[in-house]
């Protein structure tokens, strides 16, 4: 047993790495190891031999398993040792250059528009996406009996049985954002307002998630003219053409009064779309005189106060500039469409540096 112990110790004290290591194991005390074999031999010894001899080889068992488990945590922490002296990071070099990301065109299309209306004096408002139905319809002139609450596919937050908080939706439009800005700033006031917005609906044309841009001018003698002056202005920077042709189309919203949507001249000829020639007319916009009711909302005096709103889908004018024929591509999140769609970083919009090159 003497020898024995002698053997493996010095053997594990000599072994160069683990895997020595696990082969001395095998040797010693794996099931067919020297010490497994000689506790074999117990059966053969009588009760005394026995009594003796039996504690004695578990003791050497345990020595070592000792020395084999010592010895791996030492071979382990020096080849750590080894590596932290061998490999280290020089953090002063520059990165790997990886390709550059690119701003998807909805990111683009928003930074333009808030540029060309940014030059026209109107600031960039924001509201959240969960709103109340207080200022997503009532405040809007959409009571609850309305059609346009059915209309518009409405998102409604879950509620608890019992719980008698107002409802709250996500927002389908941006117009909340005309009330919450009323509200805080009084008038005169000039804002537009980008963001997202909801509504159950699913196809080419339609995701349940979208972009608008609202605008919101007020002041004392803000009329019709104002607002079509405003749009075509804004139409002509946006699409980069020095001619257009809008048409005013008599409409219906709750909250403007009177009511108008927007369409723009357009070709569709070769299957390309043209804006500012051709036969055909693309619905862009909605828009119209705020309705006493929403001054009102908005804590202004409609006596005193009067404006326009409209609202703009944003991934609609992004897919007629950029061409983009599917809307759901806009938020798969493929790369190969990101990379083919998206914009430089660097070039930021401005109307004196060209708004989309
Ligand atoms: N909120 C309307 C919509 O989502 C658009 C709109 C905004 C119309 C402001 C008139 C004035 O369809």
């Amino acid at each position: 047993m003497d020898d024995l112990r002698d053997k493996y110790l010095t053997a594990i004290a000599a072994a160069a790495d683990e895997a020595a290591l696990e082969d001395l194991r095998v040797q010693a005390v794996g099931k067919k190891g020297e010490v497994s074999l000689q506790m074999r031999e117990l059966g053969k010894m009588t009760a005394e031999e026995r009594q003796v001899a039996g504690p004695k080889l578990n003791a050497l068992k345990d020595e070592i398993n000792s020395a084999l488990n010592a010895k791996k945590q030492a071979l382990g922490d020096a080849a750590l040792d080894e590596r932290l002296k061998t490999e280290w990071l020089d953090v002063t070099l520059p990165g790997h250059r990886r390709r550059p990301g690119t701003i998807h065109p909805i990111s683009q299309v928003t930074e333009e528009v808030t540029a060309i209306f940014a030059d026209m004096g109107f600031s960039v408002a924001e509201g959240p996406q969960v709103e109340s139905d207080w200022y997503n319809f009532d405040a809007l002139n959409i009571p609850g009996h309305h059609p346009a609450r059915a209309e518009m596919d409405t998102f409604y937050m879950h509620r608890e049985e019992g719980d008698n908080r107002p409802p709250h939706v996500l927002r389908t439009h941006t117009s909340p954002v005309q009330i919450r800005s009323m509200q805080e700033h009084g008038a005169p006031i000039r804002i537009i307002a980008p963001g997202r917005v909801y509504r159950a609906d699913y196809d080419q044309t339609h995701t349940p998630m979208f972009h608008q841009v609202e605008g919101l001018a007020i002041d004392k003698d803000i009329s019709m003219a104002n607002l079509k002056w405003c749009l075509e202005e804004f139409v002509k920077a946006f699409f980069e053409v020095d001619d257009v042709e809008l048409r005013f189309r008599a409409s219906h919203f709750p909250f403007t009064e009177p009511s108008a949507e927007v369409d723009i001249r357009c070709s569709w000829e070769g299957g390309t779309l043209k804006i500012g020639e051709g036969d055909d007319w693309l619905e862009i916009l909605g828009s119209g005189m705020v309705h006493p009711h929403v001054l009102r909302s908005g804590n202004i005096d409609p006596n005193e106060w009067q404006g326009f709103a409209f609202g703009v889908g944003i991934d609609r004018i992004a897919m007629l500039k950029y061409g983009i024929p599917d809307l759901r591509a806009f938020f798969d999140s493929d790369l190969r469409w990101l990379r083919h769609y998206g914009f430089a970083s660097l070039d930021v919009p401005t109307l004196h540096g060209g708004l989309s090159r």
